[in-house]
């Protein structure tokens, strides 16, 4: 092939899509390699978007056949599964044609195929063409992690994959692992019909998140029919004509119980995706979990070489890949790229939602912060008590010398986005004061972070 790359990234993922944007908008010639039949990858395709999409509309089904009545609306709500299953893949064609057309938009060269490392500057697609090119990113992603005894055929055993195009709303849903994937999809079909038990390998769900902030978020799913078996372990699943029988057993070891359902949903994790990628022949190192070993610049042992994305250390973030994007693709044009770790908000798009920024109150106890704590509850906001979604509370944790912000949970309605407000504060080093000083529009949601940044210094004045 003639043409030399300054750059070829390997996945269209979020990490690799933004990279080559971004790239070529610093005037690199750019060029991707995906192996999917459209860009996007995990996120657009089997993640982020489809998940999405069924969330809201099951959201708003259930609050049809749940909440409407009280505000005088009335509708009976009946379920079309193929249609909700269509609107979910217009939303995954609209995003992964919009990768399309910016790839054009910034003279991107993309490629199909599966890409293997030769060496340094030179990666081969499909076994056949080879391209040149001066740096390589491995942006590859990550897969479904499996578990001993239960088999995935995407039908009756799924992976977050299957869970979102199961063709009827299973009587009795098993999901194991209590993770932001089991919660989810869990409360997709929690909300469409199905009876959801969640089997958890720890005593608490959402292991990483702050444990007041799971512990209400257990009892609010359990009021919505979740039940929840925690410290249990699946350790088999066996599949009889019409049903699958799970064998379920103390974590600790123990007597066993058979649980029988109709799907079950392996949700424990996602495990860094390199299969077929030549990264031994390349002498490029991975750590002991199997990621791609990187240093501060994203770049491997193998000069040349980068990698970004889920298939590195950090959180398995679509945002977090992207940042690393851009900072990869400034790095190499010469530019001061870097992303902050310690301010990357993470969210749970459930009913109601959880979203967290920065450190939890068990990581600032275990580090020896001395800290504050501010907490609001939505019962005391205005707009929550106007719309009747008071359930939840925001919390901000501040350094008790500085009052610099360290972290911030909240669990209620939109939390998704009233996070980002935190966010941007962290980012600029803002202390409480600061945001309790600033002035928020009456009645907002978002009077409940103020309030919260208020109780930091014990003057809230809603409670
Ligand atoms: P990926 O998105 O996995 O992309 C990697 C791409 O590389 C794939 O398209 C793959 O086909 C391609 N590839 C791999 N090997 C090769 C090869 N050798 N040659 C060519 N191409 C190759 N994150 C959030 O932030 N918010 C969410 O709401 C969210 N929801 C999720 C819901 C679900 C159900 C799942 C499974 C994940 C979700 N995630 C979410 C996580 C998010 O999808 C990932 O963090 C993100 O996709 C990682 O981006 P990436 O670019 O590193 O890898
Ligand atoms: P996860 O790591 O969030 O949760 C897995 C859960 O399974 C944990 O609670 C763990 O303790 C439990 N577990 C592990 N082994 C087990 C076993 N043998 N039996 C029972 N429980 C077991 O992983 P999940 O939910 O699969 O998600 C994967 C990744 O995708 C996450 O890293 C997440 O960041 C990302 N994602 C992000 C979303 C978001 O940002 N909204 C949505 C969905 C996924």
């Amino acid at each position: 092939m003639a043409d030399t790359y300054d750059v070829t990234i390997i996945g269209t993922g979020p990490a690799g899509y933004v990279c080559a944007i971004r790239a070529a908008q610093l005037g690199m010639k750019v060029a991707v390699i995906e192996k999917r039949a459209t860009h996007g990858g995990t996120c657009l395709n089997v993640g982020c978007i489809p998940s999405k999409a069924l969330l809201h509309a099951s959201e708003l089904f259930g609050e049809a056949k749940h909440s409407f009545a009280r505000m005088g609306i009335g509708v009976t709500p009946s379920l079309d599964l193929v249609q909700m299953m269509k609107f979910k893949q217009e939303a995954i064609d609209g995003n992964t044609k919009g990768i399309d057309f910016l790839f054009k938009k910034n003279k991107i060269t993309p490629f199909r195929g599966t890409a293997k490392i030769l060496s340094a500057g030179k990666v081969q697609i499909d076994g056949k063409d080879i391209i040149e090119t001066k740096n390589i990113v491995i942006a590859t992603g990550s897969d479904v992690a499996g578990l001993k005894g239960v088999e995935v055929d995407e039908k009756r055993i799924v992976s977050s994959t299957g869970a979102l195009m199961l063709e009827k709303v299973p009587e009795n849903l098993v999901v194991i692992g209590a993770g932001v994937i089991g919660l989810e999809l869990g409360s997709v079909w929690a909300r469409l019909g199905a009876k959801v038990t969640v089997v958890e390998y720890l005593d608490r769900i959402l292991p990483g998140m702050d444990l007041e902030v799971a512990k209400t978020f257990q009892r609010f799913l359990t009021k919505q029919g979740f039940t929840f078996k925690l410290s249990s372990k699946v350790t088999a699943a066996q599949k009889t004509k019409d049903k699958v029988k799970l064998s379920v057993e103390p974590a600790a070891g123990g007597a066993s119980e058979t649980i029988d359902a109709d799907a079950v949903l392996l949700a424990i994790g996602r495990i860094p995706y390199t299969n077929g990628l030549g990264l031994d022949e390349a002498g490029v190192k991975r750590d002991a979990k199997g990621r791609v070993e990187v240093g501060p610049h994203f770049e491997t042992n193998v000069p040349g070489i980068y990698a970004i994305g889920d298939v590195i250390r950090g959180p398995m973030l679509a945002h977090k890949g992207e940042d690393e994007g851009v900072a990869l693709a400034e790095l190499l044009a010469g530019q001061a790229g870097h992303v902050n770790y310690d301010v990357i908000p993470s969210v749970v798009y459930t009913t109601p939602e959880v979203a967290q920024v920065g450190k939890t109150e068990e990581e600032l106890k275990a580090q020896g912060v001395d800290y504050k704590a501010g907490k609001f509850l939505f019962l005391a906001n205005g707009r929550a008590k106007a719309n009747q979604t008071t359930d939840g509370f925001v919390k901000i944790l501040a350094d008790a010398k500085t009052d610099r912000v360290l972290g911030a949970h909240i669990l209620g309605p939109q939390a998704g986005e009233l996070i980002h407000e935190v966010a941007v504060l962290m980012e600029f080093g803002g202390s409480a004061e600061d945001l309790a000083r600033t002035c928020h529009a009456h009645p907002t949601l978002a009077e409940a972070v103020k309030e919260a940044a208020l109780a930091v210094a014990g003057r809230a004045i809603h409670s």
